[in-house]
């Protein structure tokens, strides 16, 4: 897994997606929607769907009970509706599609997910994204980070690139089954800082782009990891891959599969979508 994404990347990139622009909501949930988060980095997206000139909806699946409502509402508010996703209830919506190919582990279709909603946003960036995937190099860093988060329960930390952080913690949880979390600069400034003076078991790592980020960094004495644009965010997603793998590998845990999610699911969809 994340050997190959400068394939996955190529393949991507092969992909033709609608014109868009003004005020964009951007919404998936998991492995997904965290293509939205990593991107308002880039490019400012609005929170409340109601002030958008268009909706994208991110799911690889299309079958995500909380997107598809999410959709239906902004159809019946009469806003443009984009998917990406690689088909399911979704693609039988009236919305413009990206079809993107499926069978894979939403995690690991990465860059089927992120490269078309880059492409739309921001085309200016799409070389950048493509060009920093390096496996050995995100294996370096990957190793580099398991040996401080062995036998620590890993939380990373954000302002601008909270994106990043989430998708950290999101590939440990899902490919390891092991906890980790993720905190929002300048808030934990606020409240979470102070849980370190009985904090001996968690490591926390500060994903740096500013002097408040440093502030936290100093704070609950992180691991500081400095990110300036997309070029260190498409390198650093690709390290999270093998780090939660590489993880996933101590922890005797196979990464592809998941038992909880896909039963959160069912139930989920029990309660209704
Ligand atoms: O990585 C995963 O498998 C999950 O986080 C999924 O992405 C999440 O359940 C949402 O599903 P989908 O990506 O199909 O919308």
């Amino acid at each position: 897994m994340y050997e190959d994404w400068d394939r996955l990347y190529a393949e991507a990139n092969l992909l033709n997606v609608p014109r868009v622009e003004g005020e964009i909501s951007c919404f998936g949930m998991g492995g997904s929607g965290v293509v939205c988060d990593i991107l308002s980095a880039f490019y400012p997206l609005v929170k409340d769907m109601k002030f958008a000139d268009a909706v994208i909806a991110v799911s690889y699946s299309g079958n995500t009970t909380e997107t598809l409502q999410v959709v239906r509402r902004a159809l019946s508010m009469d806003k443009r509706v984009i998917a990406i996703t690689s088909g399911g209830i979704l693609s039988t919506l009236p919305v413009e599609k990206v079809l993107v190919r499926g069978g894979e582990q939403p995690r690991y279709a990465f860059p089927f997910l992120f490269l078309p909603l880059v492409k739309m946003l921001r085309p200016d960036l799409v070389r950048e994204v493509i060009d920093s995937v390096n496996a050995m190099e995100a294996k370096r860093v990957a190793e580099d980070l398991l040996s401080h988060v062995r036998g620590k329960i890993p939380v990373f930390y954000a302002s601008t690139y909270l994106g990043l952080a989430k998708r950290f913690k999101q590939e440990i949880n899902e490919n390891a089954k092991y906890p980790a979390f993720f905190g929002e600069i300048p808030e934990v400034n606020h409240n979470e800082v102070e849980g370190y003076a009985h904090g001996d078991s968690l490591y926390p790592v500060v994903f740096s782009s500013s002097e408040v980020d440093e502030v936290t960094a100093r704070l609950v004495n992180a691991r500081v990891i400095r990110v300036s644009g997309m070029r260190d965010v498409s390198l650093l997603i690709q390290s999270a891959g093998f780090l939660s793998v590489m993880l996933a590998r101590e922890m005797g845990e196979d990464p592809t599969k998941l038992t909880r999610i896909p039963e959160g699911r069912r139930l989920v969809e029990r309660i209704g979508g």
